[in-house]
């Protein structure tokens, strides 16, 4: 995906049916925990530049209703303390975490491909929460949770040191202006940071359809000294990737797709 989607919408963006200004109605909840989320609030000792911006966007009438009924069913609250991932699953399984979900269509295909894992993903954006809290629900996906919250803030303050067996980052905003490339997901200190969460062993898992990106990336990884590349550079795509329809689309246009797959080093 090549836009910067990240948006987080007012809660009452949708209008009902009948009169287009009136705000969709939204539990007192709802909206205090859409609204922390939305406001990503720095907890204390932030002061990193967010990789995403608030922006107005569009949210249907059905993200709304999964973000009023279900959020308190599939999500955890952020709180700067550390998750006991067996107690958020109710089971002891190697917890994978994505970082930016999006839509959630990648994250459901793979949570229920590979149901020994646990997934936990983060995510700021409402309509993509409430799309991904839809599937859960549909599909009765059991193992796979979601934080709405900046993911900085959730890596550093919920998730200990060498315990994820995983961290998948797919196709993160890419900021293409030079002036945009301090708020890139991928830089030194939060890959520091994060290669620290991730058990020995375990691996982070990056896709771009951004060339100058992926070159970024690369260099990132490959200077971090907890982390091992796996292959000679870029990774052929592992088959529990699948394909996302901006990727296919730009495939058929001859754009490139990169992934890297590093593993935390003991
Ligand atoms: C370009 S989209 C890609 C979505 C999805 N991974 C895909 O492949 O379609 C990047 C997503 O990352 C989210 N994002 C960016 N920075 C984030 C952060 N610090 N914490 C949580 N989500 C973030 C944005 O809201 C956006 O939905």
């Amino acid at each position: 995906m090549t836009t910067n989607s990240s948006a987080n919408p007012p809660v009452n963006t949708p209008a009902t049916p009948g009169n287009p200004d009136a705000p969709a109605p939204v539990s007192p909840q709802t909206e205090a925990a859409l609204a922390s989320a939305a406001h990503a609030p720095n907890s204390p000792g932030a002061t990193h530049i967010r990789s995403f911006v608030h922006r107005r966007g569009h949210i249907t009438q059905g993200q709304l209703a999964a973000l009023e009924q279900l959020l308190g069913k599939w999500s955890i609250p952020y709180a700067a303390r550390r998750l006991d991932p067996a107690a958020a699953f109710g089971r002891e399984a190697p917890t994978v975490l994505e970082i930016g979900f999006g839509m959630g269509e990648t994250t459901e295909k793979i949570a229920l491909a590979r149901p020994g894992d646990n997934f936990l993903g983060v995510e700021v954006f409402n309509a993509g929460v409430g799309s991904l809290l839809r599937r859960i629900e549909d599909s009765s996906i059991p193992n796979l949770r979601i934080i709405q919250h900046d993911a900085v803030e959730v890596v550093r303050d919920m998730i200990a040191p060498d315990s994820l067996a995983g961290v998948h980052i797919y196709f993160p905003d890419p900021w293409p202006k030079k002036r945009h490339h301090k708020r890139r997901l991928v830089q030194p200190p939060f890959i520091a940071l994060l290669a620290s969460r991730i058990a020995p062993g375990g691996y982070i898992h990056c896709a771009t359809d951004w060339e100058d990106y992926a070159v970024q990336m690369l260099d990132v990884l490959g200077n971090e000294p907890q982390l091992k590349n796996t292959s000679d550079g870029y990774a052929p795509r592992p088959d529990y990737r699948p394909l996302t329809k901006f990727e296919t689309r730009g495939l058929r246009l001859g754009h490139g797709v990169w992934d890297l797959i590093f593993k935390r080093v003991a």
